[in-house]
């Protein structure tokens, strides 16, 4: 189906699950547990209802937005991701050119299959980095060096994977380190040929970030395993005071979710935060950040920059994040769909859907200022 046929995100969505083998696609797709808090992350969008005002000059929408002094072309961004290199080969630095394309943030995962230096490379400023801290202490501080030599200026830490989380659709497949891949799903993947073709021609993704730690003759599963080996590293606020120590540029916060947390990380002097459930993908239990986040915002004050992911697949629903307090607004999957059904002009095609509907929305509530976005636009049903 020609891309201009993809009407949202939704469109993406189901173009991406044709391309991919289920293997992939459940790696992708899939949450914790009984993946209710995927559920719970959606459903908190669609209670909130907006309350339009009439008879506004809304000719001119305007969704620049100012973050650590540089003004992206609009509020959101495209949120780290690992093993994106089995969407489709090289869809990293894809991502981080369609971003960088519509002058928005790209985070490269410290589970990316590029490296730190070659994102930057492609996409200047708007690459950032996220971290994934390693049980050696040198290989993080590696780590930080490459970001901050490449000229890095933003660093994510998630701290919101303590421990491997248990995602059953990954269990049931096999796709857990050591992967164990039973035949039928084999036969599956042969019934993609144009995947299974991106990947015979450019070899199995690797983890690029910590391919100079594995040794000199590491290859993908090899460094998969050391990669195994290091993460997760169970982190703790000490932890985090010696990275806030270490690390020259701008900090950010990822996965908090608990206003106590959020005041706690603002005493240690981290920059901003993403309030984050990670797509659904660790504790299924966890509260959507849509719901949490007037709790931080009332919890950190105004000056802090709340940013927030999980769930986001309509331009209406930046809105909504933008008027419960986030200043910014990061996507997952609906990126991620787009680049492996379509490579860097389904990225930029996901970028633009959700773009025009953010416009939309902005017009229909009579707003045209993402920065002007009030409260009083906004009504919440629970
Ligand atoms: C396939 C996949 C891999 C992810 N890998 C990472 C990762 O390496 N680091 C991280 O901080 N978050 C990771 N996340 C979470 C995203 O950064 C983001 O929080 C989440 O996707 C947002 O939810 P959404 O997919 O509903 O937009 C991953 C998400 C997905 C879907």
């Amino acid at each position: 189906m020609p891309l201009r046929r993809m009407h949202n995100i939704e469109d993406l969505r189901r173009a991406a699950r044709a391309y991919l083998p289920r293997l992939v696609w459940d790696y992708f797709e899939g949450g914790a547990e009984d993946e209710q808090c995927l559920q719970r992350n959606r459903a908190a969008y669609a209670a909130v209802e907006l309350l339009p005002n009439y008879l506004v000059d809304v000719s001119a929408p305007d969704t620049r937005t100012t973050l650590f002094g540089h003004s992206w072309r609009s509020c959101f961004g495209i949120a780290p991701m690992g093993l994106q290199g089995f969407a489709r080969a090289g869809a990293d630095a894809m991502l981080a050119r369609a971003a960088a394309a519509n002058g928005l943030p790209f985070v490269l995962s410290g589970a990316g299959t590029a490296s730190v230096e070659s994102i930057r490379a492609v996409a200047g400023e708007h690459a950032w980095f996220q971290l994934y801290v390693a049980k050696d202490k040198a290989v993080t501080r590696d780590l930080l060096r490459r970001a901050c030599d490449s000229g890095i200026e933003v660093l994510v830490l998630t701290v919101d994977a303590p421990v491997h989380s248990k995602r059953e659709r990954d269990l049931r497949n096999g796709f857990v380190p050591p992967p164990h891949i039973r035949w039928p799903l084999l036969l599956e993947m042969l019934r993609h040929p144009s995947w299974c073709l991106d990947m015979l021609r450019h070899g199995m993704p690797r983890f690029e970030n910590w391919a100079p730690y594995a040794g000199a003759e590491a290859g993908a599963q090899a460094i998969a395993d050391y990669f195994s080996q290091q993460i997760p590293f169970t982190q703790t606020w000490q932890d985090l005071a010696e990275l806030r120590q270490e690390w020259p540029g701008q900090l950010v916060l990822k996965g908090l979710l608990a206003p106590a947390d959020a005041v706690r990380a603002a005493a240690v002097g981290v920059d901003a935060l993403i309030l984050s459930n990670h797509g659904g993908r660790v504790l299924d239990s966890a509260p959507s950040p849509l719901t949490q986040l007037p709790l931080v915002r009332a919890a950190v004050g105004v000056e802090m920059p709340l940013m927030i992911d999980s769930g986001i697949r309509r331009g209406s629903d930046i809105v909504k994040a933008l008027l419960q307090g986030a200043d910014f607004v990061w996507i997952g999957r609906p990126a991620l769909y787009g680049v492996a059904a379509y490579g860097q002009a389904g990225a930029e095609h996901a970028i633009a859907i959700l773009q025009k509907e953010l416009e939309l929305t902005l017009a229909q509530i009579g707003c045209m200022r993402v920065s002007a976005l009030a409260t009083n636009n906004v009504l919440t049903l629970m």
